[in-house]
């Protein structure tokens, strides 16, 4: 079964530390329980967008069942598991917050006619006359909290809710289905696989989710709100993170509380990388010291119960105050950023904001004297040398996944038109390693970048994460509010 076969329910087998329970005991356990049913639960405010993404799915897929697992736990070691994150196509066409996602649940499009029914297979909560629910650790309500029975879940999601159970007598029948692979190892054997189909359909459902609709406007804007209170808790933080060793690690711990109080997680590992770690793009281990007079590079986003995720770079001079050299750096990338953001219409192509932020960071090289040819020369693809301090494309798609849309392909990305309801980064950057020897003493080791998120509107841009200061003015005011 489902459930019951997945490797990390194995682990759980085999625990030899569990206290054997006597007969006298389980029949004790059966009895003198109240009904504990759930009150007041309210359909959820994303119905009326998930039933419009499920209509253009069905409309794309007639005759065809489409599956959507929510994710198996992944085992961290023996009958420990990561923490859980149900998969973002799950949650966009289901609209289940996080706090409600089982494991190893199903979304199921089921073909009726010329459209589809919505079934979710879930694992409702434990009755109270089945000794799950104080025996299982990994499903039992005595071990994990309650979960919501099929008629709550249908209450709430309105969407049919059946026992996951029946999922494997479900799919006997040779339906064509489709699905989303790798999820759920029990599935992905019982459904054969069509490599070609499964990547179109792959493709089809990370591009449908390149124009927001205004719940995810606004599920992104309470990602950013919290993302931004998120970085004042960090840089409130900043003087007892010199004061340690590691202190980059206080520093992540201050955004990541903010994440589990606001949210439901962090939407990515936080990148905090004080001095030449900057310079390491996905700095992750978080390990280094925090040194006054140095900068620091701070890329995080809050995910919220809905799963949308904001993403943010701050670069902040740790004592308060940048020097000369610091700022002329942190200058060309702010420079480089309101150019981007510029260039962020609808209509303009999705690279044109890279290509914009291009221009000035190799006219900032050549400024500074490092770039052996003009800056128009260097912009030619065949050369682009001034790459070499800003070796990453300047921004994506933002959404449920930071990274979204990115089974889209070039022509649905970098070469297509932004619309009105797109969620981008910007996120120029520049990056002098500590050994470019091309660089005085003094900027080695600078790495810069900035990111912002930002709401293609029908006249331009928003934004969303503007109450973040950006300009290296605003940045030392800012700083000062906190630290007095
Ligand atoms: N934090 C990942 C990125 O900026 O793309
Ligand atoms: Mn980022
Ligand atoms: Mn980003």
């Amino acid at each position: 079964m489902n459930s019951g076969s997945n490797n990390n329910e194995k682990a759980l087998e085999v625990r030899t530390h569990d206290i054997p329970i006597a007969e006298v005991m389980t029949d004790f356990m059966m009895q003198g329980w109240a009904p504990s049913p759930l009150t007041g639960i309210t359909s959820h405010p994303s119905i009326p967008y998930t039933k419009i993404r499920r209509e253009k799915l069905s409309k794309q897929y007639v005759g065809k069942r489409l599956i959507f697992p929510c994710g198996s736990l992944k085992v961290r070691s023996n009958d420990s598991d990561f923490p859980y994150r149900a998969h973002s196509a799950y949650s966009w066409f289901t609209g289940i917050v996080a706090s409600d996602c089982v494991p190893d649940s199903l979304f199921v499009m089921e073909p009726n006619g010329s459209s589809h029914d919505a079934l979710l297979f879930i694992h409702p909560r434990s009755p109270r006359d089945s000794d799950e629910f104080y025996k299982n650790a990994r499903h039992g309500e005595f071990w994990i909290g309650r979960r919501m029975t099929l008629e709550e879940t249908e209450t709430k999601y309105q969407l049919k809710v059946r026992q996951i159970e029946s999922i494997e007598e479900f799919l006997t029948d040779s339906k064509e289905t489709l699905l989303v692979r790798g999820q759920d190892s029990v599935i992905d054997r019982l459904i054969s696989e069509n490599e070609e189909a499964e990547k179109e359909f792959l493709n089809f459902i990370s591009i449908m989710r390149a124009v927001k609709d205004q719940y995810e406007i606004d599920e992104m804007q309470k990602a950013i709100d919290a993302s931004v209170r998120g970085f004042a808790d960090m840089v409130r933080v900043f003087p007892a993170a010199t004061s340690v060793p590691r202190g980059e690690r206080v520093i992540e711990a201050a955004f990541y509380g903010r994440a589990r109080l606001e949210g439901n997680d962090n939407g990515y590992p936080s990148i905090v990388a004080s001095g030449a770690h900057a310079c390491i793009l996905h700095w992750i281990k978080n390990d280094g010291d925090v040194l006054p007079g140095d900068l620091i590079l701070i890329d995080a986003g809050v995910e919220v119960e809905s799963h949308y995720t904001a993403d943010i770079t701050r670069t902040f001079p740790v004592n308060g105050k940048f020097t000369q050299a610091q700022r002329k750096i942190y200058m060309i990338v702010y420079k480089a950023q309101q150019a981007g953001i510029a260039a962020v219409k609808p209509g303009a192509k999705f690279k044109d904001f890279h290509n914009a932020c291009m221009v000035e960071i190799a006219k900032g090289a050549a400024e500074l004297g490092v770039l052996p040819m003009t800056p128009e020369e260097s912009l030619k693809p065949e050369n682009g040398l001034h790459r070499r301090w800003q070796f990453h494309g300047s921004g994506h798609h933002l959404g449920i996944d930071v990274h979204d849309c990115s089974h889209a392909r070039k022509e649905q990305y970098a070469e297509a038109v932004l619309e009105a309801g797109m969620i981008l980064t910007v996120e120029p950057g520049f990056y002098i390693q500590p050994d470019d020897t091309l660089f005085p003493e003094e900027y080695r080791g600078v790495g810069v970048r900035i990111e912002d998120d930002i709401l293609v509107t029908q006249s331009g841009a928003k934004i969303l994460s503007n109450a973040l200061p950006r300009h290296p003015d605003e940045v030392e005011a800012y700083m000062a509010k906190l630290l007095k």
